[in-house]
């Protein structure tokens, strides 16, 4: 019999949209794949993304090592990481709810901070953490942000961020403790798949016709260059450093203006400032103590908005002589693929 000579990797929040997309990359590139996934696990939007790349959802299913499981469980991490090369961490709780904060902190602190124990215990060969530009520091007014911009511990930034930030401490703690470590600082993440949950979010709001826009401004990213920038990153052993992954900065009404000519609805017309939306998060998350529903405005996504920020990708494009997406391709592709699926 012919023993199995790929390499595993392990893999956690593959149900995700940034980790279902990493599962067929992976496993189109020709890794064995063992993919931590919680009981309550939903797999549908890993169909979703499957029929994105014609790939079989039957076969990807039948090949991968399923694990169920959660990263706040050390002990069952140690015990199924024995035996693997690559660890590919995207698992992790995307809310500006402060409703949530609690169990949101846990999950990115904890999760990540059991996550790299378990890899140096293992003698994981290299780790790659999927971090945000929320981690990174703020720029002064008409600056980029860079890898090592400074951040500053102003009380401002979002329990999101926050945690962020700290989940990657734990990650450069290891990286100190002799675990080869690749960070990715992506904005924000846009591709095929579920689009009423996280940041696919943008796209169902333009696509309705969005009829308001702020002065937010931020980065932009394809999840298929995610991908395509973490493992090659890893591939190529870049370790102890971290990474932006932003294609383009722009402003909300020119993303809600995209996806609004896609789907032939207007563009945004009437400007928010930020008493108006204080007021719509308020509102929402008023309605979603009653309905039990999330809420899609609240008062850390106002404060996200007020504070423009442009990210620079020069350090990616240098190291790896990478190439982005464009994002007006990104946005072609997400919403081609959501009106041929009827989603
Ligand atoms: N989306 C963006 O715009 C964006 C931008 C920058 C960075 N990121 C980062 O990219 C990563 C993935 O984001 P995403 O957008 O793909 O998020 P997502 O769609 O909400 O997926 C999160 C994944 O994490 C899993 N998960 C949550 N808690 C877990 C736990 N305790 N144990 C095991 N699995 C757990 C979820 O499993 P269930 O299916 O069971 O819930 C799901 O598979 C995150 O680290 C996020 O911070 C995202």
């Amino acid at each position: 019999m012919k023993s199995d000579t790929r390499k595993l990797a392990f893999l956690t929040g593959c149900t995700g949209l940034v980790g279902g997309h990493f599962l067929i990359h992976l496993y189109q590139s020709g890794y064995h794949i063992r993919a931590l996934v919680r009981s309550t696990s939903s797999f549908d939007q890993v169909r979703l993304i499957c029929a994105f790349y014609n790939q079989s959802f039957d076969e990807l299913y039948d090949s991968v090592e399923w694990i169920w499981g959660n990263t706040l469980d050390y002990v069952g991490l140690c015990e199924r990481m024995t035996g693997v090369e690559d660890v590919y961490h995207c698992a992790a709780i995307v809310s500006f709810n402060s409703k949530n904060s609690k169990e949101l902190l846990r999950t990115n602190i904890q999760g990540t901070s059991n996550m790299v124990d378990a890899a140096l215990k293992c003698g994981i060969k290299r780790f790659c953490f999927i971090s945000s530009i929320g981690a990174l520091g703020n720029a002064k007014k008409g600056d980029f942000v860079y890898e090592n911009t400074p951040r500053k511990s102003n009380g401002e930034s979002s329990v999101y961020s926050d945690s962020k930030f700290r989940s990657e401490l734990e990650v450069w703690r290891a990286g100190n403790e002799g675990l080869n470590t690749v960070i990715l600082n992506p904005g924000i993440i846009l591709g095929p798949g579920t689009p009423t949950k996280g940041s696919l979010l943008l796209i169902q709001a333009g696509r309705k016709g969005m009829p308001f826009y702020t002065k937010a401004t931020t980065g932009y990213v394809d999840v298929r260059d995610v991908c395509r920038a973490g493992m090659e990153l890893m591939g190529k052993n870049k370790f102890g450093k971290h990474f932006i992954l932003v294609s383009e900065n722009i402003d909300n009404k020119e993303l809600f203006s995209m996806i609004a000519s896609e789907f032939n609805k207007k563009p945004p017309r009437f400007f928010a400032g930020k008493t108006i939306l204080l007021l719509g998060a308020f509102l929402s998350e008023s309605y979603g103590i009653i309905s039990g529903k999330v809420p899609q405005l609240t008062k850390e996504t106002v404060e996200t908005a007020q504070n423009p920020q442009k990210y620079s990708n020069q350090q990616i494009r240098s190291t790896l002589n990478f190439n982005f997406i464009p994002l007006l391709q990104t946005i072609r592709d997400t919403c081609d693929f959501l009106k041929e699926n009827k989603i």
